[in-house]
């Protein structure tokens, strides 16, 4: 395999645009997603992405492995200084831990296994409308954004509901809530509402963890032949064209080298209505009225 140059790489980090949020931050509209890798995995997975020039990496408490993503942080040099500021960082508060003080304790637990002395964004990672603590829960992600420890505040899984309630309680709107959207799961009124109120949205399982490359029987693989790129490149690059934030997830160096690679092309108008018409009722993850993350 040949090298990657650090002109191709300063190369694919500078086509990604960024997203200005509510916040006056902006964030990389790629990122990688970390979910499903292991504490001992996942270090060359984040090495490989900032490698090929990913500058926005998605972690979570929940996912275990804040530690391995610590430790590339470290080894990369991307935990401080001039590097550490070219990188957007990402994680999420376990359910469990939502609450004030938890919350603020939870936090120094992971600023620690990440190796960082900010995180750019925190978010709540679910709403948990049977068991609310949120807006308790957003004192805390305040006081750290005031003192400078956390960038952006954020939410996940959030429906409108969730989100009014969010805002009655503590007047703030988040700047981003990250739900699940993909071709075949579209969530129009949630995105609605997100524009309406300045909330940036940002898509996680954007290519539903895979099962969408083949969506519409068909579909997205001829749009794929046409362009003479892959299926996942036409998912994400219409999710580009829609202004969302994306996290595709790969363990693998070229797919995620592919996965950034979206700027080459752009979807015909007709492609473009050809992949909003295969939005369905079948999402691939929980339902965020019931589901917890623990
Ligand atoms: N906030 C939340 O509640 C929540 C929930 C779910 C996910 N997320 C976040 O969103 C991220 C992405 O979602 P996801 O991991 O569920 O699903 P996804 O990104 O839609 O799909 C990932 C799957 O697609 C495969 N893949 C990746 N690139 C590919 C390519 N170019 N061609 C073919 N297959 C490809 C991956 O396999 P390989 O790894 O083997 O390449 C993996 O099996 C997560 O990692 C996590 O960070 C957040």
């Amino acid at each position: 395999m040949t090298e990657t140059s650090d002109l191709v790489i300063a190369a694919a980090a500078d086509s990604v645009p960024n997203i200005a949020l509510n916040d006056g931050n902006a964030i990389p509209q790629i990122g990688l997603g970390l979910l499903r890798i292991d504490d001992d995995a996942v270090a060359p997975v984040v090495e490989s992405a900032l490698a090929s020039g990913y500058r926005h990496i998605d972690g979570a408490a929940g996912y275990n492995n804040e530690g391995g993503i610590g430790r590339a942080l470290t080894a990369t040099g991307y935990n401080t200084g001039e590097r550490r500021a070219s990188l957007w960082v990402t994680t999420k508060l376990r359910d469990s831990e939502q609450g004030y003080d938890s919350a603020l304790k939870a936090f120094d637990r992971q600023a620690g296994l990440l190796q960082v002395d900010y995180v750019d964004m925190y978010m709540l990672h679910w709403p948990t409308p049977f068991d609310w603590r949120s807006g308790e829960t957003w004192k805390a992600f305040v006081k750290l954004r005031d003192e400078g420890r956390v960038k952006t505040l954020g939410v996940c899984n959030f429906l409108p509901e969730h989100l009014e309630r969010l805002h009655d309680e503590t007047g703030e709107w988040p700047a981003v809530d990250q739900i699940e959207l993909h071709p075949t799961w579209q969530q129009r009124e949630v995105v609605a509402f997100c524009k309406e109120h300045g909330i940036a949205v940002e898509a996680y399982s954007p290519m539903a963890r895979g099962a969408d490359l083949k969506a519409g029987d068909g579909t997205i693989e001829r749009i794929a032949a046409t362009h003479q790129v892959t299926p996942a490149q036409v998912i994400l690059r219409w999710h580009i064209e829609n202004g969302t934030i994306i996290i595709p997830k790969s363990v693998h160096a070229e797919r995620q080298r592919e996965n950034l690679d979206l700027f080459g092309f752009a979807l015909t108008l007709e492609e473009h209505a050809a992949i909003d018409a295969l939005d369905g009722p079948t999402r691939a993850g929980h339902d965020p009225m019931t589901f917890s993350y623990a």
